[in-house]
């Protein structure tokens, strides 16, 4: 299909050099399992499920057949006061994933909106408990936490946040863990636990009741891979339950499978109070985000509002869409039946040696890797970033689609890919390398 260029010019395209992808647009015709297919007719490997969605394949038949027979039986319910079987059924889907005790799932349309709903929910529950006072919400340096008001706050990378000020006071940020000590790390670091204790220093800051709630991407993705150190997930949930802080793992990249299990709760064995998840919940196929909550915070929010009311001021009219309930049903069904999880698990080593093995590239200055996500940061060229712009259009001309943040390409293939489309992945990323 070729295109008229001119028509390129209404869609504001997000997250996007729109100057630079409109003179030169690379896009997306066609997709089928590992590949997508240009507007040229080209094939491009698919290295990083698109942005994290896909780990069962693109197009998957199951999902879109479920999809189009809902919206052809119940299109679209009111979801305040209303419900449909699709949305119980998801629940009790995720809830049968998530970690023991977290059974109650909040449904919304994307991993910003999980976020800044598992922010209400976190007030809410403290106001429940009598302890309005704490107002105050932790995140990290180099989070991502979506792009809404309250992810925005959360968030720590520099160029998400500085064009909208400070537009939610009351967000500390602990230091983030990328340290030079564990550069070329596989898996967990040994460096960096103690970085965890900026938690103990905020509440010696702001009291000892002022904070709702700590949120934590298990593995930092979108800044670019950074694999939390070993002890430190597990000294953060010490520290919150020492002083009733709620935690929250934004597993928006982790969730569904990434890290070999289904939740990097369970990978890593910390359990927190509340999970984001999104993307993979659907395969990609619908929007749609989630929040999983710790059973005890569902009942004292409900619980505490007197009879007759609503308890729980928040929602979106799409919450528990149909479509996507059918999509995420039809996702989790084969993520079930073809053992995906288990499958990325048994490639994970595989993969990780591929990615390592770039490390003799003269252009590499970093691998970092857990399960089947790795960040490999090259050198920056005449400005941090534009050697990874550079190199993400390199790498698509040459059969590979690759998610850059700045320097770091964030390699993350679905979990049906094999041992050919890593070795394909590797030499693609060999040769564009060698250019620098
Ligand atoms: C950890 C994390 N949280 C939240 C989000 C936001 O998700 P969405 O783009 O669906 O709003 C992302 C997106 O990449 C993410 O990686």
């Amino acid at each position: 299909m070729e295109l008229n260029t001119a028509t390129l010019e209404q869609h504001w395209l997000p997250f996007s050099n729109n100057r630079d992808f409109k003179r030169e647009p690379r896009l997306f015709v066609r997709a089928s399992g590992m590949y997508y297919w240009s507007q040229h007719g080209d094939q491009i490997l698919d290295g990083s499920s698109g942005l994290f969605t896909t780990p069962a394949g693109h197009c998957r038949p199951e999902i879109a057949k479920a999809v189009g027979e809902q919206l052809q039986t119940l299109d679209f319910t009111p979801s305040f006061m209303r419900g449909h079987p699709g949305g119980f059924q998801l629940a009790n889907a995720v809830a049968g994933l998530t970690p023991e005790g977290l059974n109650h799932v909040f449904f919304c349309n994307s991993g910003s909106e999980a976020i800044d709903t598992a922010m209400k929910i976190a007030f809410a529950y403290h106001l429940a408990r009598k302890e309005a006072q704490r107002t105050y919400l932790v995140s990290r340096e180099r989070a991502y936490h979506g792009v809404n008001m309250g992810g925005t706050a959360l968030s720590g990378m520099v160029k998400n946040r500085e064009a909208f000020g400070a537009i939610m006071p009351g967000v500390l940020h602990l230091r983030h863990t990328l340290l030079p000590e564990n550069r070329m790390t596989r898996g967990m670091g040994a460096s960096g636990v103690e970085l965890a204790d900026d938690l103990l220093r905020f509440v010696q800051l702001v009291g000892e009741k002022r904070i709702a709630a700590v949120f934590v991407e298990p593995i930092a993705g979108s800044t670019g891979v950074i694999v939390p150190p070993k002890g430190y997930l597990e000294r953060i949930r010490e520290i919150c339950d020492r002083y009733g802080i709620l935690l929250v793992f934004d597993e928006v990249i982790c969730g569904f499978g990434r890290t070999g299990e289904a939740f990097a709760a369970s990978t890593f064995g910390v359990t927190p109070d509340i999970i984001t998840m999104a993307k993979a919940l659907t395969n990609g196929a619908q929007p749609m985000g989630a929040v999983a909550v710790r059973d005890d915070i569902y009942r004292t929010i409900i619980e505490e509002a007197p009879n007759g009311v609503t308890e729980f001021f928040h929602g979106y009219t799409y919450s528990a869409h149909p479509a996507a309930c059918a999509a995420g049903l039809a996702t989790l069904k084969i993520y079930e039946t073809e053992q995906l999880f288990a499958k990325g698990r048994a490639l994970t080593p595989y993969f990780q040696d591929a990615m390592f093995g770039l490390q003799d590239m003269g252009v590499v200055h970093d691998v970092r890797g857990f399960g089947l996500l790795a960040g490999i940061e090259v050198k920056p060229g005449k400005a941090p970033g534009m050697r990874g712009a550079d190199l993400q259009a390199k790498l698509f001309d040459r059969g590979l689609h690759v998610k850059f943040t700045g320097d770091v390409a964030i390699m993350a293939p679905a979990f049906i890919a094999g041992k050919v489309e890593i070795d394909q992945m590797t030499a693609i990323l060999r040769d564009a390398f060698a250019e620098f």
